[in-house]
């Protein structure tokens, strides 16, 4: 055995020791939402396309449109030719959706969150970041190389007293947070965060890729749900188009200065090919059903789905977090070993849910991630319900 496969086999055994050996399924279909995964269907509650827009069919037809019209690939980055009229017109028409000066586009989430941490923070500077905030947004925090400082999730007194440990002579002061977290479906405080910033002068950045299209007049997103201010409140909006929109890729909202500062300094910018502009086109298509008549009753159906889940949740007894207005419920567990278990069993059952194990959260609160999406209907929940009692019992 080469001496690199031997160093990971190590790597490797270790972690399934630790029963955190992470495994793919093949899907096969869209999930609408049964999939079909090794010759089995299952009901699924693992999806983020929490509107069901991935299968709407204008989304398809505007693909289809922008796939005749561009062709598949964008054949160069943003700066060198892959920028096209599709890419102009989406990030226009989310700026406007949003109450932002400009947006800019990125291939994913991930990368708009580097991007953005990178560009605008180094050495000297100081990141504060809520300590369940998304892999993207530490990743940026620890590639950058400013002072970075974890807060207590969502503990604005934790926040507040990090702040006022650090020495007023540094440069720029930067507050990262999720809007609606991943993983446990809550949303933070952030007019609280937003005040804090003001009063701290720092800037504050928002991730609302969960919350986008969800929350808020017209799916606006948490900003308008919690009543703050695009730009005036919070400087820097990442969203991602992953989730409720359904498509693919990921967009960072601001002032001009801000967009131009990022086609200048943000590296997962700059050095990539731009995302195909079919993409584009068809998130538009999403963009238009989202903020519009079929959006609000899409929303409204989730949302009935969301009280019927929770309700029946609580009645049952079943150990859920999360807020009562998000798609994302969880069931904290514990132990992986046991996570795993209720997870095989509800798959014996023909439901598939998420599992989030250590390290995506943190150790002793392994859980059943449950989204749950415009495409379910409500006898679709009870008998979730009915198989979360019984599997956990
Ligand atoms: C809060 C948050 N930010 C960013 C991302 C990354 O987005 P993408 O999947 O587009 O890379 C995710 C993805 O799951 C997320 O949950």
């Amino acid at each position: 055995m080469l001496a690199l496969d031997a160093a990971l086999v190590a790597r490797l055994q270790q972690r399934k020791q630790c029963n955190l050996y992470r495994q793919r399924t093949i899907a096969y279909g869209c999930p609408k939402p049964s999939i079909e995964i090794g010759g089995k269907t299952f009901l699924s509650f693992a999806s983020n396309d929490y509107l069901g827009l991935a299968s709407h069919p204008q989304v398809i037809a505007a693909a289809r449109r922008g796939l005749d019209k561009y062709a598949v690939g964008s054949g160069a980055a943003h700066l060198l030719g892959g920028y096209s009229h599709a890419h102009a017109a989406l990030e226009e028409e989310l700026a406007e959706f949003l109450g932002f000066e400009r947006a800019l586009l990125f291939s994913t989430g991930y990368m708009a969150n580097l991007g953005v941490i990178t560009a605008l923070c180094g050495r000297g500077d100081y990141l504060f970041v809520d300590r369940l905030s998304h892999a993207s947004i530490m990743d940026g925090a620890c590639y950058c190389g400013a002072h970075f400082k974890r807060y207590r999730h969502c503990d604005m007194s934790a926040l507040n007293a990090v702040l006022n440990a650090v020495p007023g002579k540094a440069r720029h002061r930067l507050i990262v947070s999720d809007a609606l977290f991943s993983m446990d479906g809550d949303v933070a405080p952030l007019s609280e965060l937003a005040a804090i910033a003001r009063r701290q002068q720092c800037w504050l950045m928002i991730d609302d890729a969960h919350g986008m299209g969800i929350l808020g007049d017209h799916g606006r997103g948490s900003l308008n749900h919690c009543g703050v201010l695009p730009q005036q409140d919070v400087q820097v909006l990442v969203g991602t188009f992953g989730k409720a929109f359904g498509t693919f890729g990921a967009f960072v909202a601001g002032s001009k200065n801000l967009i131009e500062a990022l086609i200048q300094f943000a590296r997962p910018y700059i050095y990539t090919t731009a995302s195909p502009a079919m993409l584009a086109e068809a998130t538009r298509a999403s963009l238009a059903i989202l903020r519009g008549a079929e959006g609000e009753e899409r929303r409204a159906h989730l949302q009935n789905l969301i009280r019927v889940f929770r309700g029946g949740a609580v009645q049952l007894g079943l150990p859920i977090a999360g807020e009562p207005l998000t798609p994302i419920q969880t069931l904290v567990i514990g132990e992986v070993l046991r996570a795993r278990q209720v997870a095989e069993r509800l798959q014996e059952h023909g439901i598939k849910v998420a599992l989030a194990l250590p390290p995506t959260v943190p150790s002793g609160t392994a859980r059943l991630r449950i989204t749950l999406t415009a495409n379910h209907n409500v006898a679709q929940i009870y008998y979730l319900l009915e198989r979360l009692a019984a599997c956990l019992c």
